[in-house]
């Protein structure tokens, strides 16, 4: 904290070989054991769901607290080449019940000029009754280790909380789609100069999309989607590399139960929505987007238990490689009709809001698809690299806001 932005980009502490690794696993206190989780094993994911279900993120006055479905985690924790030893759970020796857990999943990612292997840190939770016993350190000491002995030493991860040191801070924006429900769980209100009626007339979203060509992502898509994601993502100056496989895993594989008949924008145990805009004439896929599902439940509530949110995944366009595109407004007006039409597939599949944070492109359609500033903001963090900080909530050195950060963490 309070640092000068490093010289040179690099490593903080430079790798080991495995032997030169700690080899045992670090205390926990008497009474409780480490556990590797099988996430293969529909038990244990219900265990880890159990556990963040009651135990994980709320917000400040404590009215909403994710909940991540098992499908979710399932999808989340099982990315190619996952390793079970970064699924790492803490049980009551006595009873075998789960208290607390962090995850850890590989990713390759590109800062600025460097690409390196890291693992993204998710799902840090200890159980509320075992909260102050400084059982997180130990967690994050234990999942680093876990990372170091496969030949990991870096690490990406975000948090409300403040660290030391985010190197870019980002704001969570949400568009209304449901306003009665979204005013009755306090999430919203009406302002003085509105009327409810109104404020549900100025928020409705069209029945169908506007855009040509646009359908759900289908297998064949995937290396043209692949394509496009890896030119688009060049813009930022940190963002993930993604193979095929891990195109298609991110994508495609969450998209629920594809034989269970259903409503026509939801499929049972779906949590990853993508479209993709298909030229007609050159069968070239110009565009697309995806969103996930991530519930809160509500605490609390005489009438409703959850609130559905969407959030904005990862778009990209082929607009952007016009030249001038950017500096006249063809790219924010494109990207403005496709996470417009995000917006009315999330309507229509039933979510209540739809969240985005000031990442990538976003902050250049935010405000023209009626979302609105929310008070949580998101830390983003490398453990053991060092950069100079990038573009998120404020533009910095030159780079417009968002623009830094091309990494959307689940
Ligand atoms: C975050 C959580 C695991 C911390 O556990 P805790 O019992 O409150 O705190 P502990 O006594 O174990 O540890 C305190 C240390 O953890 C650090 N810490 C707290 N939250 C952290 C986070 N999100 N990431 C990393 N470190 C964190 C604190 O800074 C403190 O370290 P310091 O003394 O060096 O400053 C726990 O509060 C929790 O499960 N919260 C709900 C879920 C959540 O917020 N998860 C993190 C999502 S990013």
């Amino acid at each position: 904290m309070g640092e000068d932005a490093p010289l040179d980009d690099g490593y903080i502490e430079p790798s080991k070989p495995r032997e030169e690794v700690r080899q045992e696993p670090y205390p926990l206190p008497k009474d409780f054991e480490w556990s590797v989780l099988d996430i293969n094993d529909p038990k244990q994911i219900k265990e880890v769901y159990d556990l963040l279900s009651l135990n994980y993120v709320e917000d400040d006055d404590a009215s909403f607290r994710f909940q991540y479905s098992a499908e979710f985690l399932e999808w989340a924790l099982k990315p190619p080449g996952y390793y079970k030893e970064w699924h790492l759970g803490v049980r009551v020796s006595s009873n075998k019940k789960l208290v607390a857990f962090i995850s850890g999943v590989p990713v390759t990612l590109r800062v600025r000029g460097n690409v390196f292997r890291a693992s993204e840190i998710n799902y840090l939770c200890v159980h509320k009754k075992l909260r102050s016993k400084r059982l997180a350190p130990v967690l994050i000491k234990e999942i680093t280790r876990q990372c170091n002995l496969l030949g990991i030493f870096q690490a990406i991860y975000t948090a409300g909380v403040v660290l030391p040191t985010p190197v870019s801070t980002c704001r969570y924006f949400h568009r209304s789609l449901n306003i009665p429900k979204l005013i009755d769980v306090k999430f919203t209100f009406v302002p003085r100069s509105m009327t409810l009626a109104r404020m549900i007339r100025v928020f409705k979203t069209a029945a169908v999309p506007h855009l040509g060509g646009l359908r759900e992502m289908e297998e064949k898509d995937v290396s043209q989607v692949a394509e496009l994601f890896t030119r688009y993502m060049q813009r930022f100056d940190m963002a993930p590399v993604m193979t095929l496989d891990e195109v298609r895993h991110q994508f495609l594989s969450g998209r629920g139960d594809l034989e269970s008949p259903s409503e026509k924008y939801r499929r049972p145990g779906q949590v990853v929505w993508t479209y993709v805009v298909e030229n007609p004439e050159t069968r070239r896929i110009t565009d697309f987007f995806s969103f996930y599902s991530l519930p809160s439940t509500i605490i609390n509530h005489p009438k409703h238990n959850l609130l559905e949110a969407a959030y904005l995944f990862y778009y990209a366009t082929d607009v952007v490689f016009d030249a001038g595109s950017e500096h006249n407004g063809t790219l924010n007006k494109r990207l403005s009709s496709l996470v417009g039409d995000a917006l009315i597939i999330a309507n229509q599949a039933g979510f209540d809001v739809f969240n985005a944070l000031t990442l990538m492109d976003n902050v250049g359609f935010l405000e023209d698809l009626k979302f609105g500033a929310g008070d949580g903001l998101l830390n983003f963090y490398l453990y053991n690299w060092r950069t100079a900080p990038l573009a998120g909530v404020k533009a910095i050195g030159g780079v417009d806001a968002g623009k830094g950060v091309g990494v959307v963490m689940l």
